[in-house]
């Protein structure tokens, strides 16, 4: 089953000579616990991709299905509601809640949501990520590292059906790439949830279940990795 399904997919910034035309007729379609890499030269399209496809911008022209659903069809407060429950965003900048401590910032979008918090699946996120000591701190105590390890543990918290990361480990020294890297594959594999990742690394990529090269608001499927 396809998870996510994009269709004619154009975004232009601007108008007259300033016009910028960051996608163009953009189509293409994801199945479900698929892990897919967006790779690209810097400005070639890749955040615009996913911000639209996490409704967070909207296209100049074409259409997003989020598990059958046409999102820009949908009510403003549906669409929050929507995104919420089955979209997780990770930063570069992390828009941690700099009031909240580590452990509420992770729980906030299920307490958003009026949901429990599940904390056995808390703890579970708390250790992967190595932040078990510094559950109760603010993000303003917490190193770069840290605080992306943060809000991956927020994205995570809500099992959302797709997972949009935008060069989620660019400020994560090797060792903890990798972690982040194998705890978001085996929480893809355990929930069937379905990631779209951008990144510069060249060996994420090659672990993708499929790559997507954006190029001058061009997408280009290059399938699995191949020597
Ligand atoms: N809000 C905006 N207004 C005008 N132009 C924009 C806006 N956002 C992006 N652009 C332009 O759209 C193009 C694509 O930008 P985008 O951020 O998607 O690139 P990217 O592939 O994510 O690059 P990077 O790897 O540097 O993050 C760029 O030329 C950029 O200048
Ligand atoms: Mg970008």
């Amino acid at each position: 089953m396809e998870l996510l399904e994009v269709q004619h997919l154009s975004k232009t910034y601007g108008t007259g000579e300033t016009a910028v035309c960051a996608l163009q007729d953009v189509s293409f379609s994801v199945p479900k616990g698929e892990f897919v890499a967006v790779v690209g030269e810097s400005g070639s399209g890749k955040s615009t991709l996913l911000n639209i496809i996490g409704a967070l911008d909207t296209p100049t022209s074409g259409k997003v299905f989020i598990d059958g659903k046409d999102i820009f069809s949908m009510k403003e407060r549906n669409l929050t509601v929507f995104r919420r429950r089955n979209i997780g965003f990770i930063f570069q900048s992390f828009n941690l809640i700099p009031e909240l401590t580590v452990e509420q910032n992770i729980i906030f979008p299920v307490l958003l949501d009026y949901q429990k918090p599940d904390k056995e699946y808390l703890e579970e996120l708390l250790r992967v990520l190595n932040l078990q000591e510094r559950r109760r701190h603010l993000p303003g105590q917490l190193s770069g590292g840290q605080q992306q390890r943060v809000a991956i543990g927020r994205a995570l918290m809500t099992r959302p059906a797709l997972i949009l990361a935008d060069e989620p480990t660019g400020n994560l020294d090797s060792r903890n790439t990798s972690e982040v890297i194998t705890l978001l594959r085996e929480a893809s594999r355990t929930y069937e949830q379905t990631i779209m990742m951008i990144t510069h690394s060249q060996s994420i990529a090659q672990s993708a279940d499929r790559i997507l090269r954006v190029s001058d608001g061009v997408v280009t499927d290059l399938g699995r990795y191949s020597d």
